[in-house]
C-alpha cells in the first residue's frame, strides 16, 4: 500500500475534517502514503476530481465544521445520472470509478459515510475495491458502533436549543415544540430532551397519542407549571397515523420530514386545548459549526484506526466504537439494520423516571 484515497460521503456532520486530517496525518506521519482526497463524495470518484492532501492542507481544520472535500447525497455511481443521446438518465458508472482509481494507483479507499454511503461502499467492496469504512451521521442510527462521530454536537446543539426555549416558555406560558433530525431513529430527540429536561419526548419508535401529550401538558398546569417542553424528533408518527411528507429524498426517494410533524402537533394541540403553543425547527443547524471537543476526538481515532485497518489489510470493514475500544466491524453488519432506539431501554426508563412523558400515557 503506498497511496490511499478519502472521500466524504452523504449529509455533512461535525467532525468530517477532523477525520480527514486524522486519515492524512496517520498515513503520513505512520506509514509515509500518499493520500488523494476526492471531491464531492462518490461524484469526484466518477468524474476523477481529486485533490493532493498533505500535512499542510489538513493543518488546522480539527476543529472546523464542514468537510473541506465536498460532500454529496445525490451521487450514487452505481446509479448516476448521465447525459444519454440529450437525455437524463441513470447509468451504472462503477466501473469508471474502479478504473479511475486504478489509473490513480490507488491501493486503497476509506469513505466516511453513513447508511447510504455504506451501501455503495459495500457495493464496491463486492468488485474488488479495498475499502475501509468511517460511521458517520448526526442520527447515530448506524449498526454495529456504539456512536457515530457527529452525534453529540447535534445533541449539543439542540440541548442548547431546548435551554432557551425554556425560559421564553416560562415567560409566556406556552408550548413550545422543538423539532429535531432523526429521519428514522429518535437519538437526538431521545439524548437532548434528557439532557435539556424537556416535558415530553417524541421518537419514531414509539408512536404518540396526541391526548397523551396534552394530558401532560394539563398535568403540569395543575402543578402550576404552566408551559412545556417537547422535543420531536422529524420522523415521530402519530399511533395510527400517517408520516408527515414535506418532500422526497433526493436518491431513495423516502419521506424527509422538514418541519412537518412539529407544526402538525401544535396545530393539534391548539385545536384541542387553547393552549398557545409555538414551534422551532432545528433543521440543518445541527449539522453545521464545529465539532464538540467529544466529536473531535472520536473523529481523531476513527481517522487513525481507518489507516490502521487499510495496512493491515482489513478491507470491507468498518472502523467501530465498541465500549471503550476501537475496533473494526465488517461493513454488512453496519448496514444490515438501522440501529433503533429501544422503547423498553434503559434510557427510555431513564427519562420516564425522571417524570418525561413518550406521548403514549405510561
Ligand atoms: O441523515 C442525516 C440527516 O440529517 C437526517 O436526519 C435528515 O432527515 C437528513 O439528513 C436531511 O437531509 P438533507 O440535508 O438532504 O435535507
Amino acid at each position: 500500500i503506498k497511496r490511499i484515497g478519502v472521500l466524504t460521503g452523504g449529509g455533512d456532520c461535525p467532525g468530517l475534517n477532523a477525520v480527514i486530517r486524522a486519515v492524512t496525518k496517520a498515513a503520513i506521519n505512520e506509514y509515509g502514503l500518499e493520500v488523494l482526497g476526492f471531491q464531492d463524495g462518490f461524484k469526484g470518484l466518477v468524474t476523477n476530481n481529486y485533490v493532493n492532501l498533505n500535512l499542510k492542507s489538513v493543518s488546522g481544520i480539527g476543529h472546523t465544521g464542514g468537510t473541506i472535500l465536498g460532500s454529496s447525497n445525490r451521487d450514487d455511481p452505481f446509479r448516476f445520472l448521465t447525459m444519454v443521446d440529450g437525455k437524463q438518465t441513470y447509468t451504472d458508472q462503477s466501473d469508471r470509478a474502479i478504473e479511475n482509481l486504478r489509473n490513480l494507483d490507488i491501493d486503497a479507499l476509506i469513505v466516511i459515510g453513513g447508511d447510504g454511503s455504506l451501501h455503495i461502499a459495500q457495493k464496491f467492496y463486492n468488485k474488488g475495491v479495498n475499502v475501509v469504512a468511517v460511521p458517520k451521521t448526526i442520527d447515530n442510527d448506524l449498526g454495529a458502533t456504539d456512536v457515530t462521530f457527529g452525534f453529540n454536537t447535534a445533541v449539543d446543539t439542540a440541548s442548547e436549543a431546548i435551554d432557551r426555549l425554556h425560559t421564553t416558555a416560562e415567560s409566556h406560558h406556552r408550548v413550545m415544540i422543538l423539532e429535531v433530525m432523526g429521519r428514522y431513529a429518535g437519538w437526538i430527540s431521545l439524548h437532548a430532551g434528557i439532557s435539556g429536561g424537556a416535558d415530553v419526548i417524541l421518537i419514531p419508535e414509539i408512536p404518540y397519542r396526541l391526548e397523551c401529550v396534552i394530558q401532560k401538558i394539563q398535568q403540569r398546569y395543575e402543578q402550576d407549571k404552566k408551559f412545556s417542553i417537547i422535543v420531536i424528533a422529524e420522523g415521530a408518527v402519530e399511533k395510527g397515523g400517517e408520516m408527515v411528507i414535506q418532500r422526497m429524498d433526493h436518491t431513495s426517494h423516502d419521506p424527509i420530514r422538514l418541519g412537518g410533524i412539529g407544526n402538525k402537533l401544535a396545530q393539534d394541540i391548539e385545536n384541542a386545548s387553547n393552549i398557545e403553543t409555538r414551534v422551532t425547527v432545528l433543521g440543518h443547524l445541527q449539522r453545521g459549526g464545529s465539532p464538540i471537543p467529544y466529536d473531535r476526538i472520536i473523529s481523531s481515532r476513527y481517522g487513525v484506526a481507518a489507516v490502521h485497518a487499510v495496512m493491515a489489510g482489513k478491507f470491507g470493514s468498518m472502523v467501530s466504537l465498541t465500549g471503550s475500544n476501537i475496533i473494526t466491524v465488517p461493513i454488512l453488519e453496519a448496514i444490515k439494520e438501522l440501529r433503533k432506539v429501544d422503547p423498553e431501554g434503559e434510557m427510555v426508563g431513564t427519562a420516564r423516571a425522571l417524570g418525561m412523558s413518550f406521548g403514549d400515557c405510561l
